[in-house]
């Protein structure tokens, strides 16, 4: 069976983990890649909403095997409070269910420390980081100096490297960013804890992979972020510290290409972004507001991890072409379609105007994408509310020619579209 993969083809929050929910009730194994808990999947079942950070959203169906693979950064508390929260309602994360590869980072309080202390030097400056300790646990990662989950089956080098760990970090953060020092026995007998608690999950995440697709499993690789965040495609330096592009995902599962099946890329009917850096195709005041929603929703565009609003926007094909040639997507699912019902029209960014050149490619450079302007193209809107609508011809026509336009722009077919946040308010094309 193939490896699938489920990528944001945006600046994340494009709901991924809904439509890993939708798959992953055909699929046996659910593997998360990269990223750690500054992701928010937000998956809503029967009018229960389930927001988690790290476990893969594939745990919410009973027959799914999930696995946190090496690319992830693992934040042990966070994980086992996740756990904690499943359980309580009714879910099993057992060893047999829940697996973490060996070779999994792991974020410690010094991480995070150190994450709030660069982010408040950087004043004005700052990326708008999600406080998680992920840049720096990536950092020390590829640094060679981070510490992995396999430490967890040995106890007395685990103690070893947290106590070298934290006395290094406490000379960083109190000599260079004058921030307080951590208690290394603390933090060495709290994660002595977590040791025991999720030693028995370790895997050697390539082999358990590559067994079950030789054994005809199929695996779903649960993207986190999006390719705008993405360390080398996207918006650097206002982007996350991994890859969650479809590159990042063999990567961070140890599995190679020739297994790859469908590569599924997620966006929103517009655009959202939490954080700094240019977005060509912003909104402000009253239609910001209407995009936005207000709040009380839980899928209102408010951050699942941080609850910061998010900045949002017209959709912007120049993005998604990046995002397709980028991942090779060969598929895109559109959500959110249901938010622009009632607008009198929808406007979509095509091109930029650059120095007063018309591009349509994105510039990888901040201050180029910096300079560019919108070039939009106005499509009619639909007034109907679409959220009970299961087929396309039941779509108005307005709504079908905006995801046929999409298709054909984007270079990419639309094979559905969601319309609500429920499990069933999807359309299939
Ligand atoms: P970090 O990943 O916490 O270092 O944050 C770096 C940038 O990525 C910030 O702009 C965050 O807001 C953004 N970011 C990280 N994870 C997510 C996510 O899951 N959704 C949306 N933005 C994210």
């Amino acid at each position: 069976m193939p490896l699938d993969m489920i990528i944001g083809a945006q600046w994340g929050d494009e709901g991924k983990g809904r439509v890993t929910d939708m798959l992953a009730a055909q699929t046996d194994i659910v593997a998360r890649y990269s990223g750690g808990d500054n992701a928010g999947h937000t998956v809503t079942v029967q009018g229960d909403i389930f927001k988690l950070h790290l476990i893969p959203s594939g745990i919410i169906h009973p027959n799914t095997t999930c696995l946190i693979g090496n690319g992830v950064v693992l934040n042990p508390a966070v994980l086992l409070r996740e756990m904690a929260m499943l359980t309580d309602r009714g879910i099993d994360v057992g060893s047999a269910r829940l697996k973490i590869s060996r070779n999994t980072h792991l974020i410690t309080p010094a991480h995070i420390a150190l994450d709030k202390a660069k982010e408040a030097r950087r004043g004005n400056d700052a990326i708008g980081t999600t406080l998680r300790g992920i840049g720096p646990a990536y950092t020390d990662k590829t640094s060679r100096i981070g510490l992995r989950a396999e430490l967890f089956a040995n106890p007395e080098e685990l103690a070893d490297q947290i106590q070298a760990h934290i006395a290094e970090k406490n000379e960083v953060l109190t000599k260079i960013y004058d921030a307080e020092p951590l208690d290394a026995d603390a933090v060495a007998a709290e994660y002595a804890q977590f040791a025991q608690q999720l030693r028995e999950h370790l895997v050697y995440g390539s082999v358990f992979l590559d067994a079950a697709l030789k054994d005809g499993r199929s695996v779903l690789a649960e993207g986190a972020q999006g390719t705008f965040l993405d360390l080398d495609h996207g918006t650097y330096p206002f982007v996350t510290s991994s890859a969650p592009t479809s590159g990042g995902v063999l990567v961070g599962l140890g599995v190679g290409p020739r297994m790859v099946g469908r590569v599924i890329g997620i966006a929103k009917a517009f655009t959202s972004r939490v954080g700094s850096g240019p977005f060509p195709s912003e909104l402000d005041g009253e239609l910001a507001h209407r995009l936005r929603g207000t709040g009380d929703k839980p899928w209102d565009e408010y951050g699942t991890t941080t609850g910061r609003p998010r900045r949002v926007g017209w959709l912007d094909l120049v993005m998604l072409r990046h995002a397709v040639r980028i991942n090779g997507l060969t598929e895109l699912v559109l959500t959110k379609l249901d938010i622009l019902s009632g607008l009198d029209e929808i406007r979509v960014c095509n091109a930029y105007q650059l120095d007063g050149e018309t591009i349509d490619f994105y510039p990888s450079d901040i201050p180029s994408l910096s300079r560019c302007q919108a070039v939009y193209e106005t499509h009619p809107g639909w007034q109907e509310d679409v959220m009970g609508v299961r087929e396309l011809a039941n779509l108005p026509q307005a709504a079908q020619d905006y995801i046929h336009f999409v298709a054909k722009e984007g270079g990419v077919p639309v094979t559905a579209v969601s319309v609500g946040p429920g499990r069933a308010q999807v359309v299939h094309l």
